[in-house]
């Protein structure tokens, strides 16, 4: 009878880790920010607004910002945070009182400071598989493009009968698998933590090793994560081992490329390519050095498709709902 918002009879109040629900919250409606430097497409951004507004909540939009301030003030009143590749450092927690959780709608979470969430008291959660198709289309969009020769007009060559090499065998992982396929191609995949059975079961030539992976395959896609062991482990070495007309495409995060030794390799060897659309700190001297051989998306946008936006948009919106309504904690990755 116009209290929807009030926590519902029947249902614990305190779901949030000790982190206290202050008289205000019963008599205002919690607040769901959406902060996102990168917009969601409209349609999810409708569909976000309706699971919120259906529990009862608030929701407020910070789109398209451009300074960490403005951030900074957005999320002061904010209960529930929905991100992108945003930064949730501890001065964006410290700034933000009365979070209680914040869900990146993606699947990477290295933008999370997950030390200073928990210290903070603040649950942490992704949403994994939901923009995982829209990634996998990207990078083997990535693909023709490089094969194809930037579409310059001149002669290239084919996806079919290719060997493909997938770089950790993961949601985004399995999707280009599926794709490649259907383009013909030879699929093999290397991920320590996924069993072999796993990779057979979906056509696809498990390898033991990444060095394995580099030495047998003409192009290889990457779905590694950002994690301390990750970072620059794609090195020199390790793409040395490409055959000639070797193709690194990245659609995962530019960090665990070693910038400096892919740039030295590049030097040494003018048959190998490099494609992300994840723009290196190096851009501007991978651009100069490697014309014809480079290409960056000029922004992240391997998850920038409206379908990709709403599963993952609205799968963040339904996990605060079920965290803050039922204390459902299935997604944390701050435990
Ligand atoms: C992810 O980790 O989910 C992808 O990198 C997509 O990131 P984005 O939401 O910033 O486009």
């Amino acid at each position: 009878m116009g209290f929807s918002y009030l926590i519902p009879v029947g249902h614990p109040v305190n779901h949030t880790k000790g982190k206290t629900i202050e008289l205000t919250t019963l008599i205002k409606p919690m607040k769901v920010l959406v902060a996102t430097e990168k917009p969601f497409a409209k349609v999810a951004v409708d569909g976000i607004r309706e699971v919120v507004e259906k529990a009862g909540y608030e929701l407020a939009l910070l789109e398209k910002y451009t300074s960490k301030q403005q951030l900074l003030e957005a999320v002061a009143d904010a209960d529930a945070l929905i991100i992108r590749s945003d930064i949730v450092d501890a001065e964006v927690l410290d700034a933000a009182q009365q979070l209680k959780i914040v869900v990146r709608a993606g699947a990477g979470y290295d933008n999370i400071d997950l030390v200073a969430a928990t210290a903070h008291q603040v649950v942490a959660m992704n949403t994994p598989g939901q923009n995982s198709n829209a990634v996998a289309e990207l990078a083997l969009g990535l693909m023709v493009y490089a094969v194809r020769n930037f579409y310059n007009g001149t002669s290239g060559t084919e996806l079919m009968g290719k060997k493909l090499g997938i770089h950790a065998f993961g949601n985004v992982g399995r999707n280009v698998a599926r794709i490649a396929q259907g383009f013909g191609m030879d699929v093999f995949a290397y991920d320590a933590y996924c069993p072999d059975e796993v990779m057979t079961a979906a056509g696809v030539t498990p390898v033991h090793s990444a060095e394995e992976l580099y030495r047998t395959c003409q192009i290889v896609s990457l779905h590694i994560p950002a994690t301390p062991e990750t970072k620059g482990s794609i090195n020199h070495n390790l793409v040395a081992l490409m055959p000639n007309g070797g193709i690194l495409v990245n659609t995962a995060r530019k960090e665990v490329v070693n910038e400096d030794e892919l740039i030295a390799l590049m030097q040494e060897r003018n048959d190998l390519k490099y494609i992300t659309d994840i723009m290196p700190a190096a851009d501007a001297t991978f651009r100069q050095v490697f014309a014809g051989r480079y290409f960056a998306t000029p922004k992240k946008m391997g998850a920038q498709t409206a379908e990709a936006n709403i599963n993952a948009g609205i799968a963040a919106a339904r996990q605060i709902v079920d965290y803050l309504q039922n204390g459902v904690t299935k997604f944390q990755v701050n435990k």
